[in-house]
């Protein structure tokens, strides 16, 4: 039964029961010609993948028109969380294997070994799963329990490091040295080597050619984050090959080293690293903006209320560094935001108001929120 649409006190539509209701339109041939909830047009669902990777990429790209209140330019983000893995990390974890199998690299005995807490991990566990790769995967003892149990779902084993480099007290330097002593004593051995691999930031030529293409052929500027780079290279070599006007923004955390300064302690993951990747080019983006673990809360409690978009801590951080520079941003523009996650493995952080309010203090609960209702 359709039911005329309605609107909420809100101001945003109601949901309604009919709000699940599926529907095919007929365009009068008896073919449908597309789909639809209750009137609102989805797109065409597009023909049967061959396999889960084929899914990887092809993210979409969404207007933002609430999360900063209202603003004279065009804002989008690009929702990485949309592939299988959950991550931005699931296209160079396809790019590198995949290469390295058409090469020779590696084979049906080989085992993939890489120093990762998180996303890569699992872009990786996903892609040698489905290619029947034996996976270790080097994490240390602040990973989450989730995401180990992801990793082990997908069969991967899990190698925890939990005491720091002797040398320098670097957590991510004795992961690596751990990879480096399973190169020299286990046979058949292959290390992706995110930070160093231009298969990394390859695969991310494609994401910004998608973002060109999405957002109608021009885009002004882009915002993203960075750990590897990976990201941050990608996109500006391809801006840079197609001779685009487009700025590049990358967003970093403060505590991090790759754009200078000295390493410390950081709450949220994801962005930032405590050491210069391989990969880092500083040619290559336009400007760098630091960001705080607090802008990563407020910005994706504020992405989750004002847009409800359940995003990872960097895609919170990503815009909040826009907010720190959108009086420079032409009325006319087109800025786009490469949001790299989703929020489901931050439940027991950013989106738990006893952790919030433990590392922030509970009176800080409110400041979280957006300054004013913005519609
Ligand atoms: C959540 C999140 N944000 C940002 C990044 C940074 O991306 P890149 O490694 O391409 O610089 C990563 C990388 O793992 C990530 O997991």
């Amino acid at each position: 039964m359709r039911t005329d649409r309605q609107e909420s006190v809100l101001g945003r539509p109601a949901r309604a029961p009919w709000a699940l209701e599926l529907g095919a339109h007929d365009d009068g041939g008896g073919m449908p010609a597309g789909f639809s909830v209750s009137g609102v047009a989805l797109p065409e669902p597009g023909p049967a993948r061959d396999g889960i990777l084929a899914t990887i990429g092809n993210t979409p790209l969404v207007r933002l028109r609430r999360a900063l209140g209202g603003v004279p330019f065009r804002l989008y983000a690009k929702l990485e969380a949309f592939n299988p893995g959950g991550s931005i990390k699931d296209r160079p974890a396809v790019r590198i294997v995949a290469d390295a199998l058409a090469v020779g690299e590696i084979d049906a005995g080989t085992t993939v070994v890489e120093a990762s807490s998180g996303n890569m991990g699992i872009g990786l566990a996903q892609v040698c799963a489905y290619h029947g790769l034996r996976f270790v995967c080097v994490v240390d003892n602040r990973t989450t329990a989730q995401n180990i149990h992801i990793l082990q779902a997908y069969g991967a084993v899990v190698d925890v490091v939990t005491e720091p480099d002797p040398e320098t007290g670097d957590l991510l330097q004795a992961k690596l040295d751990r990879v480096r002593r399973y190169l020299e004593t286990e046979p058949s051995c292959f290390w992706p080597n995110q930070y160093a691999n231009r298969n990394n930031s390859r695969s991310h030529h494609r994401t910004m050619a998608e973002i060109v293409h999405q957002a109608g052929g021009r885009v002004d500027y882009l915002f993203c984050a960075t750990a590897t780079c990976g990201t941050l290279r990608g996109c500006a070599e391809y801006v840079r090959e197609m001779g685009l006007p487009t700025r590049i923004v990358a967003v970093d955390a403060v505590g991090s080293v790759i754009f200078g300064g000295r390493s410390c302690k950081r709450l949220i993951p994801g962005h930032g690293t405590a050491r210069v990747p391989e990969l880092h080019d500083p040619a290559l983006g336009d400007r760098f903006v630091q960001v705080t673990d607090r802008d990563c809360v407020a910005g994706c409690r504020r992405l989750l209320r004002e847009e409800a978009i359940l995003a990872g801590g960097s895609s919170g951080g990503i815009l909040m560094g826009l907010d720190a520079l959108r009086h420079e941003i032409e009325p006319d523009a087109t800025c786009v935001l490469v949001f790299p996650d989703r929020g489901e493995r931050y439940l027991d952080t950013i989106f738990s108001d006893v952790w919030v309010a433990e590392h922030f203090g509970a009176a800080q609960l409110e400041a979280f929120l957006p300054p004013q209702p913005t519609r």
